[in-house]
């Protein structure tokens, strides 16, 4: 039973085959819009790309290339790391956070000889935003460390962003832009 459960697991993760050209799309279905929080619950633009090949049988979300656009916001979230309070850590992130209205909110990381009550790059963007009064989002690019290496956010702004933010939003790394269901796929909800 755990074998079978561990080898259906590492399936998904197998990289996907190349020469597998079956279409589909990120699976945004309607349990997942119905477990959006009150007051940010708002219908799925299809509007993402629809990839190849599968995994086990099963769809595969996506992780899409950059393109300009993203590569540009990538470039503000650097600029932005240039100004992390990091001095425990040595470790600075710059976070862009692009709202719907166009507008784009920067965050960067900022420690504290108490360590926890330090701040990462995107919830200091969050925090930046949403004290604007903004509550929708199209985008948010992180910049840390190396900026040639992805840095994933961590789970806690994983969790504000599932806040906010549907399942197809875009967060955008060194490597790829992922949509939000890709790196949390479960976030908890009330
Ligand atoms: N940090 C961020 O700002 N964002 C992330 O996605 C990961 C970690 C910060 C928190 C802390 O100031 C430093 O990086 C090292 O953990």
């Amino acid at each position: 039973m755990a074998k079978k459960m561990y080898d259906r697991i590492r399936g998904f993760f197998d990289p996907i085959e190349e020469d597998d050209d079956t279409e589909f799309k990120l699976p945004l279905d309607d349990s997942v819009k119905l477990h959006r929080p009150m007051g940010t619950v708002r219908r799925v633009q299809h509007s993402f790309k629809t990839v190849k090949g599968r995994r086990n049988g099963a769809p595969v979300p996506a992780v899409l290339p950059l393109d300009d656009e993203s590569r540009a916001l990538l470039e503000i979230a650097k600029a932005e790391r240039g100004k992390a309070y990091a001095q425990y850590s040595g470790f600075s992130v710059g976070a862009a956070l692009v709202a719907e209205s166009g507008q784009v909110y920067l965050g960067c990381n900022i420690e504290n000889a108490s360590y926890p009550a330090g701040i990462c790059a995107e919830r200091s963007a969050f925090c930046a935003a949403i004290s604007a009064g903004e509550r929708h989002f199209s985008a948010l690019a992180i910049c840390g460390g190396d900026d040639r290496v992805p840095c994933y956010p961590c789970g806690i702004c994983r969790q504000v962003m599932a806040e906010f933010c549907t399942p197809d939003f875009p967060v955008i790394l060194a490597d790829g832009v992922y949509p939000l269901a890709v790196l949390m796929p479960h976030a908890f909800s009330l």
